[in-house]
């Protein structure tokens, strides 16, 4: 159970793994949108769709849980301002494997991950690797979220760790060490 004082090892590796995973993710999809790199696109979708699952146990856990509360008493806005942060975010980590389905599935490219086909490409008969869009409208919805909702989940991101550092190195409390896994006094 999260404490004032401790976070449980549940908490912890699941913040570390969907943050890492998220941030690689994030880089890597930039990278193979703007470069092109095909063979990319199926680890990208592959790596996403597996943590898909640690995302949703994340989030259960949270609305089981409720977020973990402060180490110590803040102004009330910067409390709500956390809160509202915290939920956005895993409303983001939620939203990005959500959206990259229904891109993939609607424009016709399908995704699996690795050997295991979940949706299958609609390829062209004649034309082994071009898709036909299921629904050109939905492929849009799915491509413009994607996008989007990435750039502004980085940004988020951003202002996270901009709390983090603050609380760390200004406050000098223990709200980062407590989720690196120290106990305070
Ligand atoms: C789990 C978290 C995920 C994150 C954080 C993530 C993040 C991103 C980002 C930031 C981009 C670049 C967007 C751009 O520059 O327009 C991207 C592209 C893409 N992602 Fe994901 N992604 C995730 C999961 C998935 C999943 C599960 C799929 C499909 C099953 C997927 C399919 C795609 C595709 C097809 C693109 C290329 C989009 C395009 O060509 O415009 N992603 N992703
Ligand atoms: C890489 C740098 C990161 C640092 C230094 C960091 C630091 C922290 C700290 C110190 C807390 C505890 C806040 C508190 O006690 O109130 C926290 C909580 C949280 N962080 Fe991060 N974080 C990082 C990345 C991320 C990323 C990439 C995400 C999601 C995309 C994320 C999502 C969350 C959420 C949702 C919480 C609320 C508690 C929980 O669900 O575990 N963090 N983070």
């Amino acid at each position: 159970m999260d404490t004032e004082k401790k976070l449980s090892g549940l908490t912890i590796a699941l913040h570390w793994l969907v943050a890492l995973s998220i941030l690689t993710l994030c880089g890597v999809g930039i990278y193979m949108v703007q470069s092109e790199a095909w063979p990319l696109y199926h680890i990208h979708k592959s790596i996403g769709l597996l943590i898909f699952a640690l995302i949703i146990a994340r989030v259960a856990w949270r609305l089981l849980n409720g977020l973990p509360k402060p180490v110590r008493e803040f102004s009330r806005f910067e409390h709500l301002a956390a809160k509202t942060v915290h939920w956005l975010l895993l409303l983001g980590t939620l939203a990005m494997p959500l959206t990259g389905m229904l891109f993939s599935g609607a424009s016709g490219h399908g995704f699996g991950i690795f050997s295991w086909e979940i949706f299958p490409a609609n390829y062209a008969p004649d034309k082994p690797g071009q898709a036909i869009p299921l629904s050109a409208a939905w492929s849009d919805l799915g491509q413009a979220l994607h996008g989007y909702l990435g750039y502004l989940l980085l940004a988020l991101i951003v202002l996270h760790v901009a709390g983090a550092l603050k609380h760390h190195i200004l406050d000098k409390d223990h709200t980062l060490s407590r989720m690196l896994g120290r106990r305070a006094e």
